[in-house]
């Protein structure tokens, strides 16, 4: 088992990374620092860190583009492991605007291999996600670790860029790197741009639900805390240089997924299904939509024993209790409230 105390976590105010760190600290055995760099784009949001103790988790607001920044976190921190989640995460931004996604997902990984290749002794996990495989057919064996990478989004090149990256960087200057690709990702305290969310928030604000295309697109569906324990268990026994897929063994056509969620949030308000369903409106398709994702995960469960332990429709319906239970949350992210907090309170504040 991999030894380590101190990480660094890159974009640990976002969705994954804020999880991650959360359950970090329930770990039996951490006993070490976590240091989150976030740049606080429109995802970040210290919200999802409430509660944390100070002394362990040491937030620094800056950029993974800021290498002699990172240098200094890495020496002053005495990190023996990054975490590397920070990246533009959504496809129909990366459409609309793909430059930014080249600065961060890919120009920004090669910042931080840049470090760990000045200090071989630092362990480098890189987060990414199935969409670097491109698209699945309705019968076609569902994604491995050996698939062929077809990325067909701005976002799922930019991630595919960076895993070539880490690869390279790994075997070329011999540096401890391991990769994941997780299927798509639900839980608390996702931003309400991503399908789950944005229909739960909609369904609560009595909004049309917009479903692309026909709504017959296929995700596999993985609870956040299992991607988190995955990843755990992947910096304590993953294999230096390897690649782990992990999913939720939850297929779903988004249209059952958006009808499961609509018959949740009225069972869970006490009033009939046909309220929410009436509010789905099929819109135009995204660009270049892919059609399907699923993620075997044998590798995973064979060598490290990890397999996701979240029922679909139970984590779904704790999800919506969730932002049923936080409209504070999502109204102060829809309003970019938590910005102007971040303005005042980490205005000219260096690391
Ligand atoms: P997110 O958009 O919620 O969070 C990204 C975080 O990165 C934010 O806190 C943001 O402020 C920060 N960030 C962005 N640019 C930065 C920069 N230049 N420097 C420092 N911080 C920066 O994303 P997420 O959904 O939590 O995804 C995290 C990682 O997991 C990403 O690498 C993503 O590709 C990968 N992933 C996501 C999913 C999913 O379903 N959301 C699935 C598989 C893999
Ligand atoms: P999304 O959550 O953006 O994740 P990804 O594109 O990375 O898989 O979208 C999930 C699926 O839901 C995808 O097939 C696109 C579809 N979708 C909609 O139908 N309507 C929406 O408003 C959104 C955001 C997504």
């Amino acid at each position: 088992m991999r030894k380590f105390q101190n990480l660094l976590v890159t974009g640990g105010a976002g969705f994954i990374g804020s999880a991650f760190i959360r359950s970090a600290f329930t770990r039996p055995g951490f006993t070490g620092t976590i240091v989150n760099l976030d740049a606080m784009t429109y995802a970040g949001n210290l919200d999802n860190l409430v509660g944390l103790d100070p002394a362990r988790h040491v937030f620094v607001h800056g950029d993974i583009l800021d290498g002699a920044l990172v240098e200094r976190l890495v020496d002053t921190h005495a990190i023996d492991t990054i975490v590397h989640f920070a990246a533009e995460s959504h496809v129909d931004r990366s459409i609309h605007g793909p430059a930014e996604f080249i600065q961060t997902n890919v120009v920004g990984t090669m910042r931080l291999l840049d470090v760990v290749r000045a200090r071989p002794h630092v362990h480098f996990h890189h987060v990414s996600t199935d969409e670097v495989y491109g698209s699945l057919g309705f019968e076609d064996p569902m994604f491995t670790e050996e698939h062929p990478y077809k990325p067909n989004s701005p976002y799922a090149a930019s991630k595919a860029a960076s895993d070539h990256l880490v690869r390279s960087w790994a075997r070329t200057y011999k540096l401890s790197a391991t990769t994941s690709h997780a299927s798509n990702n639900y839980g608390p305290y996702q931003f309400p741009e991503k399908l789950i969310p944005l229909m739960i928030a909609n369904c609560l604000d009595g909004k049309p639900l917009p479903v692309y295309g026909d709504g017959g697109n296929i995700r596999d569906w993985l609870h956040v805390d299992d991607h988190a324990a995955a990843i755990w268990r992947v910096l304590e026994d993953g294999a230096p240089h390897e690649v782990y897929d992990i999913g939720g063994g939850n297929e779903w056509k988004n249209l059952a997924l958006v009808h499961c969620l609509c018959d949740a949030v009225a069972e869970l308000r006490g009033e009939p299904s046909e309220k929410y369903r009436a509010l789905i409106t099929f819109v135009a398709d995204r660009p270049g939509h892919d059609l399907r994702y699923a993620i075997a995960g044998d590798k995973i469960a064979r060598e490290l024993g990890w397999r996701p332990s979240y029922d679909f429709v139970t984590g779904l319906r704790a999800t919506i209790r969730w932002y049923v239970d936080h409209p504070e949350w999502i109204a102060r992210v829809k309003t970019g409230a938590y910005r102007q907090w971040i303005d005042t309170n980490y205005a000219g504040r260096s690391a």
